[in-house]
């Protein structure tokens, strides 16, 4: 398969990128360095420095690079820059988003992949979440992947594009060439780790939630895991596979991508710690608005349609992997 990856310059899109081309994939990465690194971009895929929502621009690439299918993970993605700029999020994830939409289907690329993510449940009333729970998200990030999301469907209905929406969990955890390097950085395992190397102390957002240590639980995936199962989700999208309708049209596919299991934040505080052999610099805040108790995908699905589970689930590895990873890299990706 050609396969065009948005956001492939970025921590989930790189690591995946190197999966597709070791499955024997031709890879094209479309990225414009917003929160991305070039260097984290293997060298077998080509790279275009471009915004996704060049409607024009990106019709004649998917005409010229003769793309297959499309993998698209850019996006913005930080919860309180979504809360302070909504516009931005609207124009950059749901704008630019239908415009990439709009070009692969100008350009007859009907096979489709996206990056969503748990944010789209909002505060959930089951846990583990099933993927027909009510999408009620309750910040413009999740409210914006849920419009996507909802488009994606309905592009599939009108226009015969092909697709899966993946949901993510908490990705954490590094492969050997590239890993997690944020500016500014929001993601736990990546904060106490920095922590551990001297940066700010890492502040626990509440120790008094119905949980058994009083701190959240949230649902680790190793972003290796995260990558085989894009691999699995981009060949489901193939014409003839059934599991994402028949060859005229398209099924509505979302699937939760978790471990169907939780880790609270003094878990990872210890995991980091046995990992590293410090401790952790910490403090204790107050909770954070909008944080559930516990998010834990239930994952079933995944497993049912795409035969793929998270198999890299213990958590020193999880956190072991991003501290190897840091430790080869001391300036990110700075060279
Ligand atoms: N990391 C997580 O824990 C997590 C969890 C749930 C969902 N997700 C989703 O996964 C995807 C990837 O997340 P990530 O953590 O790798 O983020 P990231 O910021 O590291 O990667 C996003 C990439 O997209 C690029 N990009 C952004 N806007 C662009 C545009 N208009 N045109 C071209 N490129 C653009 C950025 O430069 C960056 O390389 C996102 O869609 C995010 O919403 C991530």
């Amino acid at each position: 398969m050609r396969i065009l990856v948005t956001g492939g310059a970025g921590y989930v899109g790189s690591v995946t990128v190197e999966r597709l081309l070791d499955a024997g994939h031709d890879v094209v990465v479309v990225d414009d360095l917003s929160t991305g690194h070039r260097a984290s971009v293997a060298g077998e895929a080509a790279y275009v420095d471009l915004h996704y929502g060049d409607a024009r621009a990106m019709t004649r690439l998917f005409v010229e690079q003769r793309i297959d299918a499309v993998l698209h993970c850019g996006a913005k993605s930080i919860v309180p820059e979504s809360v302070a700029d909504p516009a931005l999020y609207y124009r950059e994830n749901v704008v630019g988003g239908i415009a990439l939409l709009d070009a692969m289907v100008a350009a007859g690329v009907r096979r489709l992949v996206l990056s969503s993510t748990a944010a789209v449940y909002g505060l959930p009333d089951i846990v583990p979440i099933p993927e027909d729970a009510p999408l009620r998200p309750i910040n413009p990030y999740g409210a914006t992947k849920a419009a996507l999301e909802g488009a994606i469907r309905w592009y599939g209905a009108a226009y015969g594009v092909r697709s899966i929406r993946l949901r993510y969990f908490n990705v954490a955890g590094a492969s050997e060439r590239n890993g997690e390097a944020h500016d500014p950085e929001s993601h736990l395992v990546p904060l106490v780790l920095a922590a551990v190397e001297g940066g700010r102390p890492v502040t626990v957002f509440g120790e008094d939630y119905p949980t058994p240590d009083g701190t959240c639980i949230r649902d680790y995936i190793h972003v290796l895991d995260l990558a085989d199962a894009h691999l699995a989700a981009l060949e489901a999208t193939a014409p003839e596979d059934p599991r994402t309708g028949p060859p005229e049209g398209s099924e509505p596919v979302a699937l939760n991508l978790g471990t169907s299991d939780g880790y609270s934040v003094r878990a990872v505080l210890a995991a980091a710690e046995r990992v590293t052999g410090v401790a952790v610099p910490q403090r204790v805040g107050p909770r954070r608005a909008g944080d559930p108790p516990v998010l834990i995908a239930d994952a079933r699905l995944a497993a049912a349609v795409l035969g793929w589970r998270a198999t890299r689930t213990d958590l020193d590895a999880i956190v072991g992997s991003a501290w190897e990873w840091r430790r080869r890299h001391p300036d990110g990706y700075r060279i």
